[in-house]
């Protein structure tokens, strides 16, 4: 599908000011806050849909199933200009070298066919692009950037403007829900990759099994994500960051707390690193031993499944 056409098929990011609404109305930084909004469990205030329809988390709150797409999309929309240099900032570096390790784990042979979904401004594909070519010296190996956000793929095809992959047939880029990846046949793709970005999707069974559609027999699905850290101390240390510190880079940086407080309770809200694995196992894919692999404490983790 040509690039271009996808991106300028999709109109204006969302921007209804129900969304905004819920933004504006996300929970201050306080540590106490914070701790507070863990604890509830149902949102308080009224709430824009019938009572019947199911509910699911955006951050700490609980929205009907209906909106939670139309606001993460708002939230990457406000983020996507700074969303790459905001990583380093919250992260000191580090999902650098989280996300090499990821494409060293994946080890790409040449002319591997991949698929990166919720890929965003391009980190992970171009990732893959050179190491192929560094390693393999390859440059059949190709790469289809999906999300559903095309302010984000618009900062990740500017970005490959830049490279030497640009207007070749190695990248390629769709705006698409990873529930719903209508225009990616099945049994297509080698492996399946999604980097931090699962847990913002409303039914993650459906991403999953979606995964495994597309993805050719003894392909390999792949999802870097942030997990549970087990260790008491590190834990400590780790609430204290994400609560206090990372809004507040978000407000300094990116002049968008609210982006950033949600983007810190969605880590929260994302199930821990062995019931996750379940779930890839549920969808059908094979696991080699517990199926997943902490990076820095488990603060992130590498999940893997082989489709068999
Ligand atoms: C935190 S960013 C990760 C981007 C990139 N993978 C990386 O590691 O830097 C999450 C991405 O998921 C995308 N996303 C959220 N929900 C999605 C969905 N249902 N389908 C496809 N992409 C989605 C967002 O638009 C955003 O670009």
């Amino acid at each position: 599908m040509n690039t271009y056409r996808t991106l300028s098929r999709i109109s204006q990011p969302f921007s209804q000011p129900l969304a905004r609404l819920y933004l504006q109305r996300a929970p201050a930084s306080s540590f106490f806050t914070s701790t507070r909004l863990r604890n509830q469990t149902h949102n308080p205030d009224p709430q824009p849909s019938t009572p019947k329809e199911p509910q699911t988390h955006f951050g700490f709150r609980d929205v009907p199933e209906s909106l939670k797409e139309k606001m993460v999309g708002q939230v990457f929309a406000n983020v996507a200009s700074k969303y790459d240099v905001m990583n380093d900032f919250m992260s000191g570096g580090v999902h650098r070298l989280w996300k090499d390790h990821f494409i060293r784990s994946m080890a790409p042979g040449p002319g591997t066919k991949l698929l990166d979904v919720a890929g965003g401004t391009g980190d992970i594909a171009l990732r893959f692009l050179d190491y192929c070519h560094r390693i393999h010296g390859d440059a059949t190996a190709q790469v289809q950037i999906v999300d559903i956000n095309s302010s984000m793929l618009e900062v990740g095809r500017v970005r490959f403007s830049r490279t030497a992959y640009t207007d070749t047939d190695q990248v390629s880029f769709l705006v698409q829900n990873a529930e719903h990846l209508d225009d990616v046949p099945s049994d297509s793709v080698d492996v399946y990759t999604i980097a931090f970005g699962i847990r913002n999707c409303t039914h993650v069974d459906r991403v999953l099994r979606e995964a495994h559609r597309v993805l050719r027999k003894g392909g390999r699905f792949m999802c870097l994500e942030f997990g549970k850290v087990e260790n008491p101390v590190v834990e400590k240390i780790y609430s204290l960051y994400s609560f206090e510190v990372i809004p507040t880079i978000g407000q300094l940086v990116a002049n968008d707390r609210d982006s950033y407080q949600y983007l810190v309770e969605s880590i929260r809200k994302f199930p821990p690193q062995s019931v996750f694995a379940d779930m890839i196992r549920d969808a059908g894919f094979t696991t080699v031993g517990r199926g997943w692999e902490d990076l820095t404490f488990g603060v992130a983790a590498v999940h893997s499944g082989f489709k068999l």
